[in-house]
């Protein structure tokens, strides 16, 4: 099998039109959003696509969880079942596409899938993060490629702008606003004053959630897929236990208020990158982000990955992030590249490790601006003595708000912090501090600032 990760489908394009077609049928694990879109999208766009790839891409066989479950689209009964092994025992099926979710029954399909030397194309991106490794190791013991342009991004192709686009580029950074659900409901929040509950509402609605939402709130969904993008520029694996992950179920609309006025907006913001040492730093929360930079204006379910690469400098990728229509042009792009691959040659499994890089940063380790509001008694000297828990741990204050305006009656005000850049694991020791203080009431709110260059 050869390692060269380009694209077979760019040279396909420039080929006349005259190519015959070779009919490639396809097994497809789930017919939920993203799945009925492939269906339909596949249908729609099929003579596009042959005359784009010299294939016939053609689901055989669907499988799904409950077969009497209404569906989005319409397909002959004879070809749904809910055996997953349908797709395995099916010799005609070449390319098995897994919409189904989780780690459990998906990686038995996947690695049964690779075992019968059938392609997988997959956008689970908790499989991956979670066991990419292996599965990696699998599929290029057994000669045949995962492809997984929907994990990350949704319609935007930028699994294939890291593999093969800026393939030359060592790269430098990325941040990420990479789930869509949860830009959604920040979007809303800070823009139409919704709580948090009807903004959940209102993207669970359109289709951008995930099954169990709990995974985009809590951040892990953007953390999964971070975890994609910083594998595939530093070439290992990065344990999940090593990456920063918080979500945005704690944030209080007064802190989109402060931040404003401190010139930021609040994103869920995947931040990966590399220090001169080779030490690789992954981590998703809720962060500060200047107002004057592009990221800012990243609104509702759009996506946007920013990628600085030594050679190329800073690169923008915009675009939907989550629902039907976009996830799905992802899938089929990776079926017209395993199609084509079929048809003329073979590609790499997906994956290729590299020895350059093989650590991760601590989490403890990890450097940046913070935000920290905090409700305190309206008393003298309440400021000195935030000040000093900061300072017998070197974090020196950039600035401060104390706004009037909310002080209430009962003898408390909220003080806000800007703070110059420290480690996370010294920020946790002042916190711990700063809770035990008598004049601290209630639960400190904090996050991570970004400031971004060309802001
Ligand atoms: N639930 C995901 C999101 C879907 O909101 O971004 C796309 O991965």
């Amino acid at each position: 099998m050869t390692s060269a990760p380009f694209s077979i489908l760019s040279f396909l394009l420039l080929m006349p039109a005259t190519i015959t077609s070779r009919t490639i049928h396809i097994g497809l694990a789930g017919l939920g959003n993203v799945g009925a879109g492939v269906y339909k999208n596949l249908d729609a766009n099929r003579d596009l696509i042959v005359q784009r790839t010299g294939a016939d891409i053609r689901v055989k066989r669907v499988i799904v969880r409950d077969i009497s479950r209404a569906r989005d689209v319409e397909v002959p009964p004879d070809m749904v079942s809910s055996r997953w092994q349908d797709l395995i025992d099916d010799a005609e099926i070449e390319v098995i596409v897994e919409l189904i979710g989780g780690t459990t029954t998906a990686y038995d399909l996947v690695c049964a899938a690779l075992r019968a030397k059938k392609t997988v194309v997959t956008g689970n991106k908790a499989l991956l993060a979670e066991r990419g490794q292996e599965l990696f190791a699998l599929a290029e013991k057994c000669g045949v490629p995962i492809y997984f342009e929907a994990a990350v991004a949704g319609g935007i192709p930028i699994i294939q702008v890291l593999q093969e686009g800026l393939v030359g580029n060592r790269i430098l950074s990325i941040h990420g606003i990479i789930n869509g659900t949860c830009n959604y409901i920040l979007t809303r929040m800070s823009q139409a004053g919704l709580s948090y509950a009807d903004a959940l509402r209102e993207a669970q609605e359109k289709g951008y959630a995930e099954a169990d939402p709990t995974l985009d709130v809590s951040g892990w969904d953007a953390a999964h897929k971070a975890i994609i993008l910083a594998s595939l520029s530093y070439g290992f694996w990065i344990p999940q236990e090593c990456v920063h992950v918080e979500g945005v179920d704690k944030i209080d609309i007064a802190d989109f208020k402060f931040a404003k006025r401190l010139g930021y907006t609040i994103k869920l913001l995947s931040v990966i990158r590399a220090d001169e040492k080779g030490l690789v730093e992954v981590r998703t929360q809720p962060t500060l982000v200047p107002l004057s930079h592009v990221l800012a204006s990243v609104s509702g379910s759009f996506n946007a990955v920013l990628v600085n690469g030594d050679i190329v400098g800073e690169s923008l990728f915009y675009g939907r992030g989550a629902g039907q229509d976009p996830t799905s042009s992802s899938v089929i792009s990776d079926l017209c590249e395993a199609a084509a691959t079929l048809v003329y040659g073979a590609r790499h499994s997906g994956f290729v490790p590299h020895g350059l890089y093989g650590k991760s940063k601590p989490v403890d380790d990890t450097v940046s601006h913070y935000y920290l509001r905090l409700t305190v008694a309206d008393e003298p000297g309440v400021l000195a003595r935030v000040a000093t828990e900061l300072g017998r741990r070197s974090i020196g204050i950039s600035s401060m708000i104390q706004p009037e305006d909310l002080e209430d009656t009962s003898g408390q005000t909220s003080l806000v912090l800007m703070l110059h850049d420290a480690k996370l694991g010294d920020v946790k020791g002042a916190l711990d501090a700063i809770r035990a203080l008598d004049c601290v009431r209630g639960e400190p709110s904090w996050m991570r600032v970004e400031t971004l260059q060309g802001s």
